[in-house]
């Protein structure tokens, strides 16, 4: 039988439920795919498609009055599976479970989808209709599909497995299939159901200088929702861990993670219901929004990825990392090692010129600098922070040559060249807007408020997108620039657009997002030599959309080291190392001197750039960052592309420690740190033991160790069982050990 539908599979493509349902309505079988056989399973009796990935199985039941029911989201489970949902339970109980919830009916859950019909009825009937399954970029991906059982509107919910991650990915089509709009008010990409229980909520928040701090807590009766409405924010990232409420073990036992990829308002709920069920749905940030899904047309949500781990949040965290680095960050450099950066930010602010940006990239280069970034202030009128944005020529006063010369110069140097924009922000004092002062988001009768004193441009404007494309691709064909970095530095307020009919107007935020994704997306593909990097005003806007379209991102302002252990620490829950871009600078943030060698060991720790003012470093600094240069490039395979284990929280000791393991497990390095007083973010205990149990090894190989520690030798085995000794004494310690694997 499984032969039979192997070869119906080969000449017709692929299996479609409507057109074979008569064939197996009474029998069981397995939906055969040579490169991921069993991995979607389909039954009958009732019909339940079967997800399993190497350690989680994800369920859908067609219920008797054709709903989709979310059977089971759980640890990987045997043959005849989980607690028996409710799944032949007619929908006037109100206690289905909906895969898609709508508004419409019993309303049991957080909705994923509202709309409102030409006739303004606004309340949806779903049915099944059918299911597809198909293969993208060599993945399997399940299609379920709903109808309206009235209306011309059909769901199709999109399920993409990557099993060696046990990860998901989920998102919703919407199709308008008549002639006459239909206004969607709410389209999340997806819902999840936890197996019964009770559960803790992870999520990464703080503002401007303390971004990505992990809060933890309960999840009872009601809602919690995380979300931003400022087109960015500091204040969250789109991304949750949930787990059995009580366990934080950070290395055993499950833990439900996600992150939704959107570069707009973004809104992830939790929501525990009457029957102590908790559901996570996830998508665009609908509030103050909606979509017009005009006949004939199509809506696609952005993506919810979505996992379980049994190893704990560092497991979690590990296979978000995979998959940004293997599926989602653009190649090739996804799979390279990052450049060592210099950026003259905090050593020039905005007093940039020729000769200055020439004197430190002569020290940069010296110290083993490979890509130097200028930053803010070389464009026309740009004196300070009043002035300037949207004039995207070099100032005559400061570059009267144009940046040719220094590119040159740079280069002559050894290094790739970068360069600071901010393509989506507007001074009012700028030609650009004196030119065009409707192209700046604005409210008619209303204080036009700055930020930073600029104003948004108007993204959801095709003349904007148009313009923005333009001068970019111009500055980048028409300079030797290897490098930019996208800024974004301030929330939306008074997001209008008048000059369009008020419907077109509710769009503008989701416009805004895509027209963003397009203008990078289409920069990436002119100039595939360019690397990106995206910033806003440090770490305001990181989710997997902004990953999929730009290198890497600036962390935070915040470049204290104390306070930058528990930043990157916190970062490392959803986002890969290599994407987190460190500077080593001269800043302290709370009236200390920390050493050099502890802040490049800060800063090695994920991808090193330098920030200081160089002309002012010793001889010693520079040796100092010159031995810590060279190190670093040794190590930053492991580091950048291998995996990562946190080992010690700063949150609740003294001590942190990270491991990195190169995927083939050859090669580990280990950071460990300690800082004595009580950090201004965070709460310390006493002191801590010095051993530090490692991960990740292989148990029988001998490991040579390096660095900062007298072990010489060991097996894989005692390293992750007794571990090692690392001692630390005073405050603002460090110490790398480097280890690799006996031939
Ligand atoms: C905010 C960024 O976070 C800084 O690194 C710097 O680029 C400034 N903007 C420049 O204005």
């Amino acid at each position: 039988m499984k032969a039979f539908f192997s070869r119906l599979r080969e000449r017709i493509g692929r299996l479609t439920f409507t057109a074979l349902f008569p064939l197996y309505c009474t029998m069981t079988f397995w939906a055969v795919y040579p490169a991921w056989s069993g991995v979607i399973r389909v039954d009958q009796n009732p019909t339940r498609w079967t997800i399993s990935t190497g350690h989680s199985t994800y369920q859908v039941i067609l219920a008797a009055d054709k709903n989709l029911v979310s059977g089971y989201f759980g640890p990987l489970s045997g043959e005849r599976l989980f607690e028996a949902p409710d799944y032949n339970e007619p929908r006037e109980t109100g206690t289905v479970l909906r895969e898609i919830p709508y508004r419409g009916g019993f309303v049991e859950m957080t909705p994923a989808l509202e709309v409102v019909f030409p006739d303004k009825n606004r309340e949806l009937e779903l049915e099944y209709t059918g299911y597809e399954i198909s293969e993208n970029e060599g993945y399997p991906v399940l299609r379920l599909d709903m109808k309206d059982i009235f209306y011309p509107f059909q769901v199709s919910q999109y399920i993409r497995v990557i099993p060696d991650l046990d990860l998901y990915e989920k998102w919703l089509v919407l199709k308008n299939t008549g002639k006459e709009d239909i206004l969607v008010e709410e389209a999340a990409s997806g819902s999840l159901l936890l197996p019964p229980g009770s559960y803790d909520l992870l999520h990464l928040s703080g503002d401007w200088g303390r971004e990505f701090f992990p809060r933890r807590t309960m999840l009872t009766s009601g809602l919690k929702s995380i979300f931003i409405r400022g087109l960015k924010s500091q204040q969250h990232a789109p991304f949750f861990m949930v787990r059995p409420a009580g366990e934080t073990d950070e290395n055993f036992g499950p833990v439900w993670f996600g992150a939704i990829a959107w570069n707009g308002n973004w809104r992830i709920d939790c929501e525990v219901n009457r029957m102590e069920r908790t559901q996570v749905s996830a998508g665009i940030n609908f509030w103050d929004t909606h979509w017009v899904l005009a006949g004939k047309s199509e809506f696609r949500t952005p993506k919810l990825i979505f996992g379980l781990s049994i190893e704990g949040s560092n497991g979690a965290s590990r296979n978000m990392h995979r998959y940004l680095l293997d599926q989602v960050m653009p190649r090739p450099f996804s799979g390279q090692v990052s450049k060592v950066l210099y950026n003259s930010w905090y050593a020039t602010t905005f007093q940039v010129d020729e000769e200055g940006q020439v004197a430190l990239a002569r020290i940069a280069r010296d110290l083993g600098v490979e890509l130097f970034v200028m930053d803010d202030g070389w464009f026309r009128g740009r004196k300070d922070d009043e002035a300037g944005l949207g004039d995207w020529t070099p100032d005559p006063v400061k570059f009267p040559r144009g940046l040719g010369p220094l590119i040159e110069k740079v280069n002559e140097l050894g290094m790739d060249f970068g360069l600071w924009v901010e393509p989506e922000m507007v001074n009012p004092n700028s030609d650009l807007y004196r030119a065009h002062p409707d192209w700046a988001l604005h409210t008619p009768h209303r204080t036009a408020h700055e930020g930073r004193n600029q104003l948004i441009l108007n993204f959801a404007r095709e003349d904007v997108k148009r313009y923005t494309l333009e001068w970019l691709d111009k500055l980048l064909t028409e300079n030797k620039i290897r490098f930019i970095k996208w800024d974004m530095n301030r929330h939306a307020s008074e997001t209008g657009w008048p000059e369009e009919n008020p419907l077109k107007q509710r769009e503008m935020r989701i416009r805004y997002a895509q027209n963003l994704d397009e203008i990078l997306r289409t920069l990436r593909a002119r100039h595939p030599e360019v690397v990106f990097e995206s910033c806003s005003s440090g770490g305001g806007r990181v989710n997997p959309d902004i990953l999929s379209l730009t290198d890497q991102v600036w962390t935070s302002d915040n470049t204290d080291p104390g306070d930058r252990l528990q930043i990157q620490y916190g970062f490392s829950y959803a986002f890969p190392a290599k994407a987190m871009v460190n500077w080593v600078t001269d800043d302290e943030w709370h009236n200390k001197t920390t050493s050099l060698k502890f802040k490049f060991h800060v800063a090695m720790a994920g991808n090193l750039g330098v920030g200081g003012d160089l002309n002012k470093w010793t001889a010693q600094d520079k040796a100092t960052a010159r031995e810590m240069i060279s190190l670093y490039k040794s190590i930053r395979h492991i580091i950048q592309l291998g995996d990562q284990y946190r080992l010690r929280d700063p949150f609740s000791g003294n001590r942190m420690a990270v491991q990195f393991v190169t995927r083939d497990k050859s090669e580990s390095a280990v950071f460990a740190f300690q800082t004595l007083e009580t950090l201004p973010m965070a709460a310390k205990s006493s002191s801590e033991s010095d051993r530090l149990v490692l991960h990740g090894l292989d148990p029988n190989s001998m490991y040579v160790l390096e660095g900062d520690t007298d072990n010489e030798e060991t097996t894989g085995a005692a390293l992750m069982a007794g571990g090692i000794s690392v001692p630390l004494s005073g405050n603002y310690a460090s110490k790398v050990i480097v280890l690799k694997e006996k031939k």
